[in-house]
């Protein structure tokens, strides 16, 4: 069995460390979260193993972080669990968890973010206005603490995945970026920290995400389908569900994330779906 991984709070003993490794020429696969970890946080884990090989180091960062919250949102109460999440790491092989403090990230006085400026506009972008600036703010941060040479994110978050690659590209970050599959459970509802939030009723029916994206898969199968027909046929599976209210519903080029006016096999779909307060999201390439 692997041992614990080492704990590192401060960015000063982060960028240190990752230092010592630059200076021996091993490979740093890193994959940030924000805790409260799951399979498909795990599956990104196996993901930086497998890049850096048995030499390399993973390294996982554990930090809910303030600037993609809106004061309106979840911040205060996203949920939390650091002695579950390191045993999940030490299982996982972790070599080390970068858990910062908001006051080492965010010290007094700071006033430099990062905004990308095209693919942040549409759907998380649109209902979540600051989100993909703290995003791209505090992936920046990451990985001038942790100097990874390859960095590991989850199709789920698809926008966020487009955004980072773009930001890498545009900023010269000397890192490549991989993308994983989204990992389900049996319902096909994609595993997140959010779903926690879910009643019992919600989470009966929040596998309406994952049935909408076959609906619109199989629709689109053997000719191409106006996204307008596609956007109608979902909102009307959706309102099936009486906990459900669709927030919005996008057919997109997987590469550029421009709008698809008629959509086609390998075309990106790409949902969100209020239960309550709680807000989840999905997507497939059809
Ligand atoms: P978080 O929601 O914790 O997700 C961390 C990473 O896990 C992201 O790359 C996300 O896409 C991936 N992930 C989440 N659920 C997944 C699933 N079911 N299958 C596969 N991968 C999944 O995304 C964030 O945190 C933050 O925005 C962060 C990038 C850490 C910046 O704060």
């Amino acid at each position: 069995m692997p041992g614990p991984a080492r704990i590192v709070r401060t960015a000063a003993a982060m960028q240190r460390l990752a230092k010592e490794w630059q200076a021996k020429k091993l490979g740093v696969g890193f994959v940030p979260t924000m805790g409260y970890l799951h399979a498909g946080h795990v599956s990104l884990m196996q993901r930086a193993r497998k890049a850096v090989g048995a030499k390399g180091l993973v390294v996982v960062s554990i930090y809910v972080n303030p600037t993609q919250f809106a004061p309106t949102e979840d911040l205060s109460k996203y949920p939390r669990d650091f002695a579950r999440d390191k045993k999940m790491c030490a299982d996982a092989g972790v070599d080390v968890i970068f858990a910062p403090t908001d006051k080492e990230m965010y010290p007094e006085g700071f006033s430099t973010y990062v905004i990308e400026e095209k693919l942040s506009r549409s759907m998380e972008g649109a209902s979540r206005p600051t989100h993909f600036r703290g995003v791209t703010t505090v992936v920046a941060k990451l990985f001038n603490m942790v100097l990874p040479t390859v960095a590991i994110f989850g199709a789920k978050d698809f926008q966020q995945a487009a955004i980072v690659k773009q930001m890498v590209r545009d900023l010269n970050f000397p890192l490549r970026i991989i993308v994983a599959p989204i990992w389900r459970e049996a319902d096909g509802l994609a595993m997140s920290s959010r779903n926690k939030y879910l009643s019992p009723a919600q989470r009966s029916q929040a596998g309406v995400l994952w049935l909408a994206l076959e609906q619109a898969k199989t629709a689109v199968a053997k000719r191409a389908v106006p996204a307008a027909q596609l956007t109608k046929m979902t909102s009307w599976l959706i309102s099936t569900q009486s906990e459900t209210r669709l927030d919005y519903v996008e057919f997109f080029d997987p590469e550029t994330l421009a709008p698809e006016k008629l959509v086609r096999r390998g075309t990106q779909m790409a949902l969100a779906v209020f239960f309550g307060k709680t807000r989840l999201i999905d997507n497939a390439k059809l």
